[in-house]
C-alpha cells in the first residue's frame, strides 16, 4: 500500500501523473462526500499537496491527524498556519527559485500591456473596428520611473529587467547591498514612482500595504501592478481609485478572493487583469513539479527537505 496523500487543487498533467504513480492520492476538490472521506481516511493521509494560493485551511489541517508534510506548489506559504504545523511537527515545503524568472517576466508583460492598452487594440482588430479608425495613443513605457514593493527574489528579477525601461526604487524592510534606489516608506516609494509594482511575500507586515493613501501618493499618472499576493492591497481602495480615476490604471495577476474579481474591476477600462498565471508555464511548473516530488521523496525517505520552510 502506498502512502496516501490529499490533493487540494489541480496540478499541471506531469505532476498529477507522478503524485498518482507514487501515492494513493485522494483528490480534495473533486470530492462529494468530504465528510465521509475525512472520516475514513483522516488518521492516514500523510501528506497535503496544494497551491501557493490555497495552502491549507485550519479547520483541514486540525483534522488531518496523521498528517506529516504540506507540500506547497509554489513560493507562497501565507495561506498555511505555520506556526500551527510547527507545534504540530508538520513539515511545510514550498518550490524556491525556479519560478522567479516567469513571475518577473509577467509583471514587465503586465506594465507594457497596460500602458501601451495591448489588450484594448487586439480586440479593436478581431473586432474589425480598424477599417473604421484608429486607436487612441497609449502611454510610453520607456522613461518610466518604476517602484517596486519588496526586493526579494522575485522584486530583484523584476528589476533587472526594468532597468531597461527606467529608472528603479524599492521599499523594503531595510536597505539592500543593490544599485537601485531606496526608499524608506511605502508612501514615500509611491509618490516617487509612476509604476507601483507589488512583488512582497504576504504576511502581517505586508497585509492591505497598498490602501488609499499609498493610492493617492500614486496619483493620477501612476500605474500600479500586482503579481505578489491580494491580501497586499485594499481591494475596494483600487477599484475607488481606478473608477474615480484617482490612478491611471492597473495590472492585476492577483486577486483577495481569488477566483472572484469585483465586478467593478472586470468592468474597468484602464486595467489588465489575468488569473493568477505568473508562474503558469510548462517549463516553470514542471520545475515546480520536480521540486514538490523532491520535498515529498524526502519526507518519505526521512531525508532532509531541499524546500522546507517548516
Ligand atoms: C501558483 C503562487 O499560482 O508560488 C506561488 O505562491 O501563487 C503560484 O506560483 C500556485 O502556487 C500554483 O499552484
Amino acid at each position: 500500500m502506498t502512502a496516501e496523500i490529499l490533493q487540494l487543487c489541480g496540478l499541471s498533467p506531469f505532476l498529477e501523473q507522478e503524485l498518482q504513480r507514487r501515492f494513493t492520492v485522494h483528490r480534495w476538490f473533486d470530492v462529494t462526500d468530504r465528510e465521509r472521506v475525512l472520516a475514513e481516511r483522516c488518521a492516514s493521509i500523510r501528506a497535503v499537496v496544494t497551491g501557493g494560493h490555497i495552502g491549507i485551511p485550519d479547520v483541514l489541517l486540525a483534522r488531518l491527524t496523521a498528517l506529516g508534510i504540506v507540500a506547497i506548489n509554489g513560493v507562497g506559504f501565507d495561506k498555511v498556519d505555520v506556526e500551527e504545523a510547527r507545534r504540530r511537527g508538520v513539515r511545510v515545503t514550498t518550490t524556491p527559485g525556479v519560478l522567479t524568472e516567469d513571475v518577473a517576466d509577467l509583471a514587465v508583460g503586465l506594465i507594457i500591456s497596460l500602458l501601451r492598452a495591448i489588450p484594448g487594440s487586439d480586440g479593436f482588430v478581431r473586432a474589425g473596428l480598424w477599417l473604421k479608425g484608429e486607436r487612441p495613443l497609449a502611454r510610453k513605457v520607456s522613461g518610466r520611473r518604476f517602484g517596486i514593493v519588496g526586493l526579494g527574489n522575485i522584486g530583484n528579477a523584476i528589476a533587472q529587467r526594468l532597468v531597461a525601461f527606467g529608472p528603479i526604487r524599492y521599499y523594503d524592510p531595510s536597505p539592500k547591498q543593490v544599485p537601485y534606489a531606496f526608499a524608506p516608506t511605502i508612501l514615500e516609494l509611491a509618490g516617487q514612482s509612476d509604476v507601483l509594482i507589488l512583488a512582497a511575500a504576504a504576511n502581517a507586515s505586508t497585509r492591505q500595504l497598498v490602501g488609499r493613501e499609498v493610492l493617492d501618493a500614486l496619483g493620477p499618472s501612476g500605474y500600479l501592478v500586482n503579481v505578489a499576493r491580494g491580501a497586499l492591497l485594499d481591494e475596494e481602495a483600487l477599484v475607488a481609485a481606478v473608477l474615480e480615476q484617482r490612478i491611471a490604471g492597473a495590472a492585476l495577476d492577483v486577486f483577495a478572493d481569488e477566483p472572484h474579481v469585483p465586478q467593478a474591476l472586470r468592468m474597468a477600462g484602464n486595467v489588465v487583469l489575468t488569473p493568477h498565471i505568473a508562474s503558469a508555464t510548462v517549463e516553470t511548473r514542471e520545475a515546480m513539479a520536480r521540486a514538490v516530488l523532491a520535498n515529498l521523496d524526502a519526507f518519505f525517505a526521512g531525508q532532509s527537505l531541499p524546500g522546507a520552510i517548516v
